[in-house]
């Protein structure tokens, strides 16, 4: 490790990462948090896909899906995955690496309430990732639910839709520079404490 760059770089790269995501609310739009999710499956085969960080803390990155999809069935198996947040207005890019748990049901909860009703509705009706037998599948399916619920206040959350948390194990932030001087900050979690280096671009 370079002990200079402990001295010029943030110590702890959650405070750096809030600060980009900051700057990319910011001066993103749409979508400023929209992030690449890889993982893989149980022979190591990946397979990636953009879905979008609801919540980030020190505790890890924080988004919601379909269990039953194509990376809900990987992280059942395989919980090792990777986040990239590529961000060419802000001339950045982070990438993280880390264990993925589903977060606890009432933390799920929390975050369903706030989801627009027809969100919800579409969550019930949307079977991710599997095969649409015809074109009319969907909208009926989306129908058979809005009557489902048509006397309900509030929609209850499927078992099948939940949060997951990427806790990182490795962060790496780049920023551009002219010429190609591209700089890369990798931050390594040891024993609970943030060690970081700088690589060449
Ligand atoms: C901008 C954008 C945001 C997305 N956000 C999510 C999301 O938060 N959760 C999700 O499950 N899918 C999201 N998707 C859809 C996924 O990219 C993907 O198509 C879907 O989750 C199925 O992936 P899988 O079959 O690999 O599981 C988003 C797609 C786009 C283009």
């Amino acid at each position: 490790m370079n002990e200079d760059v402990q001295t010029q770089t943030p110590k702890n790269p959650s405070d750096w990462v809030r600060q980009i995501l900051t700057e990319a609310q910011a001066k993103i739009q749409p979508n400023p948090w929209a992030m690449i999710l890889a993982t893989a499956d149980k022979e190591g085969k990946p397979s990636s896909r953009t879905v979008l960080l609801k919540q980030f803390d020190e505790a890890g990155f924080v988004f919601f899906t379909n269990s039953q999809s194509r990376k809900g069935r990987h992280l059942a198996d395989n919980p090792f995955a990777s986040l990239t947040f590529y961000l060419p207005t802000i001339k950045k890019q982070i990438q993280v690496e880390g264990k993925v748990a589903m977060i606890s049901p009432s933390e799920s909860d929390d975050y369903w309430q706030t989801r627009p009703r027809e969100s919800q509705i579409g969550a019930w009706a949307s079977a991710q990732s599997r095969k649409i037998p015809d074109d009319e599948e969907f909208e009926e399916r989306y129908g058979g639910f809005e009557k489902r619920f048509a006397d309900s206040e509030s929609i209850p959350r499927p078992a099948h839709w939940n949060g997951y948390r990427l806790v990182p194990t490795q962060i790496e932030i780049w920023m551009e520079g002219v010429h190609r001087l591209h700089r890369r900050y990798s931050y390594l979690r040891k024993n609970g404490s943030w060690c970081v280096s700088r690589l060449f671009p």
